[in-house]
């Protein structure tokens, strides 16, 4: 019998492989294997009940489509305050077949706080207060990176309603990831490490680019540097939460630089789980609400020179406390 020849590039076998726990092995650096921690809030998920609409869930912790709702109405207060508190345990809700317009939308909007208006984002709408995405061959996609909305500011976002005006016929989804089971994925050591620490937010990466250098003192004057717990506690849900992001995040406080970058990068890699995920495929007049506190979003940019056109109107929060 002849031997096998070993390729020339086989210099040794090498064990790519760590056991980290009776069921999950980190792989190349990757951890495989089941999540088992999301088990108590799936289940807490799969036995809520409701009054005023139907709803099915999307992901294991993440996202559900709620039907029998219409938004162009005006809607009675308990549908109102059922519709937030399937916001607040879904954490992102969707409906379809909603043809809003822009009043009809910011009036919705409007039932669950105050409204935001963007200072970078032109809303071209005729709404102050609805900012317009209108993506084509010449205005591409650049929100394709995780993110919660608007960190840079000292009180961001509650919330935003998205509805859909025209999206491509394929692509252009929306991602949104649970950053509490994002927070609860940690090992403990990582928690308490990580639990009293500050991390420091700025525009200036992402809007900045579309500040003329001339605007930008009078900018960075109204929009300083702002300070936020790196593990936030939400306002409604007392729950702990991760609030760090890779678009207006710029590094932990309080360690080195290399320290910072680490931690964050670790803290991304856990974010980003698709276990922790929903993907959401858009249709013409679709409309997603997320709780801009408990997810992260991810704009696919795979459509381009498609038409991809999309209203937001964002609902203004509370300053994050740990
Ligand atoms: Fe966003």
């Amino acid at each position: 019998m002849t031997p096998t020849t070993a390729h020339p590039d086989i210099v040794a076998t090498r064990d790519v492989s760590t056991l980290i726990s009776a069921d999950r092995v980190e792989l190349h650096g990757q951890k495989v294997g089941p999540i088992t921690h999301l088990s108590e809030e799936r289940a807490r998920l799969a036995a809520l009940t409701w009054q005023n609409f139907d709803v099915k869930r999307v992901g294991a912790t993440i996202g559900a489509e709620i039907h029998g709702v219409d938004l162009t109405k005006d809607l009675p207060q308990p549908v109102i305050d059922e519709i937030r508190q399937a916001l607040l345990a879904y954490k992102v809700i969707f409906f379809r077949d909603q043809p809003m317009t822009s009043t009809q939308h910011v009036s919705f909007a409007r039932r669950f706080g105050e409204l935001e208006i963007h200072p970078f984002i032109p809303s071209n709408t005729g709404q102050p207060e609805l900012v317009r995405f209108e993506k084509s061959f010449d205005v591409k996609g650049f929100e394709n990176m995780w993110h919660f909305d608007v960190t840079w500011r000292a009180v961001p976002s509650m919330g935003a309603v998205l509805h859909a005006v025209k999206v491509p016929d394929s692509g252009g989804d929306t991602l949104f990831a649970d950053m509490y089971a994002a927070y609860e994925g940690l090992s403990p050591a990582t928690r308490d490490y990580i639990d009293p620490l500050d991390t420091e937010h700025d525009f200036v990466k992402s809007f900045g680019r579309g500040v003329l250098p001339e605007q930008m003192p009078a900018m960075r004057e109204k929009y300083p540097l702002v300070v936020h717990p790196l593990v936030a506690r939400h306002p409604e849900t007392g729950r702990k939460h991760l609030y760090a992001n890779p678009v207006f995040t710029n590094r932990v406080l309080g360690v080195s630089e290399d320290e910072s970058e680490r931690l964050l990068t670790e803290l991304w890699r856990e974010s980003s789980n698709v276990e922790y995920q929903c993907r959401f495929k858009w249709e013409n007049d679709s409309v997603a609400f997320w709780d801009n506190r408990a997810c992260q979003h991810y704009a696919s940019s795979d459509y381009w020179p498609e038409i991809r056109i999309m209203e937001r109107a964002s609902i203004v929060g509370s300053r994050p406390t740990r």
